[in-house]
């Protein structure tokens, strides 16, 4: 087995270093030559400076990973061009980016940056539309905009655009990728970073690659994995878990018109790329630094924990994994500085967190936070979330969370046993608990959501759903419960207030901030009736959008509320750090936390219960409140030698003295 990421690496060996350099000293005459009409001496300059500061970790995880080809040096020598020429197409607004970002490299853990997510078509139409909403992303505050995969895909079904038929190509539905170049510089003149997918696990079936594969060129079958027999892919399976089991067991499947069986991770028509071959990881390194050259600031790495593949392994999580994105990293902190790496890995929370660090992703989705927070409400109480936070929110300090309540995807229960256990529960009982809670099943639930990936013969399911329906919006105002909308949209702030004041990047679903609901559209749609996630990723309703400002309706209720955890996210200092230190409110349907920067505290009370939910004096002062403090959400003042009363769902903001 090759060794651990988290075990120390040699990258302060002498002899990787001495090696690294040799091979710089080496190559890189040569690469010049190759470019030499392209080259301007002063640039040049620059850039070999910041390759020797990056290529010995470059060399070191290629060497890793195929340091034992005998023609290891040939790829070194073509990724090392793949790199310069990338460098060479960088224009100059994002090299002064390159520079400014350099000065402040951890510009993505400033309070002022907000997340939001959405599909260009269904937000906006398309790419020109998306130009003329940018008013309505600086309104809400965005500084940071996720759009989902918008390549050129298979027509039907493509899996949400996560099936790529080309890096290099937008979806003509959408526009171009000069708009998209356009779009980017744009954003960022409003202070809005561009995020896009990387998805590197895969290519769609009608990919240039995978055709050329089809009909048989063996380059391009090298860039997949393909067998002739059962024969590895048995010995695979023996110990692999189905990722989607609704389209197809195991991982792999028969392809007639190659007589191959291909691996396919995910849809049968997203076909796996084979990072074991060198080849393929230069081609994919060429279209991620494309990616950056067109102003992508923030790449997320799709579905990570899918790289590498190991018989005798679930070929997930595996070393090779990590070095492939680690060699992606070095490259992008060469030609490009000014991005960074997002991490997309859906997995056991401490695996998760392995993909956290300055070499490897940066940033990371927390689904674990994300997961938690749903279970906190269904149960009504903290103890699991609390632990877990205290666990595992500590991240590299030059590297940030993602908070979200909701994305594109289902919510899966990737929470560990161990702290279900610790609660008194059974980790898959739990599971079943919540699905049935957030698929509208369990008694007494408030959610309305649909299965995902279930296993009708044992319960086992992710769910699917809006912010606003699983919050219980759509059962209140079918109901048409004044209380229960009252609640409802308590819980929506609730939420949103967690992930605004925690701590990380929150990330908004957009349409979740005027509390859309879900969308049963998608069942009379045969291409995506069999994808219960299109429920929760609906057209943006612009109507709906229009009573924003008015807080006697409910979106006007939920995104005035929104606005004002960000306002006070971005004004007030004390959010502006990673530092959060989880708090015993010694009431278990209260989260606490403080939140610090320099001479500058909060403390955040949070109430997940349905029922006011009390804390007493003796411990307010124990946290440091003696005197009066305002609430700084909703201006109440608290007096700190009474005990403190926290009406259903309410989340505050306190002042804390140092
Ligand atoms: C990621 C995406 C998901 C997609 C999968 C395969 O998990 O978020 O939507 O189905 O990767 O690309």
């Amino acid at each position: 087995m090759i060794q651990h990421p988290t075990t120390p690496l040699p990258d302060a060996d002498p002899e990787i270093r001495r090696r690294a350099a040799e091979s710089l000293r080496r190559l890189l005459p040569r690469v010049e030559a190759r470019v030499h009409d392209q080259i301007e001496p002063e640039a040049w300059d620059a850039f070999t400076r910041r390759l020797e500061e990056h290529f010995p970790k470059l060399f070191l995880y290629l060497h890793l990973l195929y340091g034992s080809h005998y023609d290891f040096l040939f790829h070194l020598e073509d990724i090392l061009t793949t790199v310069t020429q990338a460098w060479l197409e960088r224009d100059g607004e994002l090299q002064a980016l390159d520079a400014l970002r350099e000065t402040d490299p951890r510009w993505y853990q400033s309070s002022r940056i907000l997340g939001a997510a959405c599909y260009v078509d269904l937000f906006a139409d398309d790419l020109a539309g998306l130009r003329e909403r940018i008013p309505y992303l600086v309104e809400l505050g965005v500084t940071y905009l996720h759009l989902m995969p918008l390549f050129r895909s298979p027509e039907g079904d493509n899996d949400g655009g996560y099936a790529v038929s080309s890096y290099r190509e937008v979806d003509e539905a959408l526009g171009t990728m000069a708009q998209l170049r356009e779009l980017s510089t744009q954003l960022r003149h409003h202070g809005i970073s561009l995020v896009v997918d990387f998805v590197l696990n895969h290519t769609s079936d009608e990919h240039p690659w995978a055709r050329r594969a089809a009909a048989g060129d063996p380059e391009h079958q090298g860039y997949y994995r393909l067998f002739p027999d059962r024969e590895l892919p048995d010995a695979y399976e023996r110990s692999m878990a189905d990722v989607f089991p609704d389209d197809h067991a195991g991982s792999f499947i028969y392809r007639n018109d190659m007589g191959r069986w291909v691996w396919t991770t995910f849809h049968n028509y997203q076909w796996d790329l084979n990072y074991q071959n060198p080849k393929l990881l230069d081609r994919m390194l060429g279209e991620m630094l494309f990616l950056a050259n067109q102003g992508v600031e923030v790449l997320r790495f799709d579905a990570v924990a899918f790289l590498w593949k190991e018989i005798g392994t679930d070929s997930q999580n595996l070393p090779g994994a990590h070095w492939v994105i680690r060699a992606m990293s070095a490259a992008l902190k060469i030609v490009a500085p000014a991005s960074v790496i997002k991490s997309e890995a859906i997995v056991h929370p401490d695996e998760v967190r392995r993909y956290i660090h300055h070499d490897e992703c940066q940033l990371s989705y927390n689904p674990e936070l994300m997961a938690l927070m749903w279970d906190s409400l269904a149960t009504r109480k903290t103890a699991v979330l609390h632990n877990a936070l205290e666990r595992r929110l500590t991240i590299p300090e030059d590297c940030q969370w993602v908070n979200y309540i909701r994305c594109h995807d289902d919510i899966g229960w990737a929470f560990s046993n161990t702290d279900i256990l610790a609660s008194g529960f059974d980790p898959d009982e739990h599971r079943r608990f919540l699905t049935r809670f957030y698929t509208g099943i369990h008694p007494g639930t408030f959610a309305r959501g649909l299965p995902f990936q279930l296993n009708p013969a044992t319960g086992d399911g992710r769910v699917s759903g809006a912010c606003a329906s699983l919050c219980g919006l759509e059962r209140a105002l079918e109901l048409d419960d004044p209380k229960e909308i009252d609640h409802a949209v308590r819980r929506i702030l609730l939420m949103h207030g967690v992930i605004l004041t925690l701590g990380g990047i929150p990330l908004i679903y957009l349409g979740d901030e005027i509390a859309m609901l879900n969308d049963y559209s998608f069942q009379q749609d045969p291409e995506r009736s069999s994808d219960s996630r299109w429920v929760h990723r609906p057209r943006f309703d612009w109507d709906r959008a229009e009573q924003r400002h008015d807080t006697d309706t409910i979106p006007g209720r939920v995104f005035q509320g929104l606005l004002r955890f960000i306002q006070l996210r971005k004004q007030h200092p004390a959010f502006n750090s990673s530092n959060t230190q989880l708090v015993e409110t010694g009431n278990d349907h209260l989260l606490g936390y403080f939140r610090s920067h320099g001479e500058h505290g909060v403390l955040v009370l949070a109430n997940f219960d349905d029922h006011p939910q009390e804390i007493e004096g003796r411990r307010l002062r124990t946290l440091g409140l003696r005197k009066t403090v305002i609430d700084m959400v909703d201006g109440d003042a608290i007096f700190a030698a009474q005990s403190l009363t926290l009406e259903p769902y309410r989340l505050m903001v306190l002042a804390r003295p140092q």
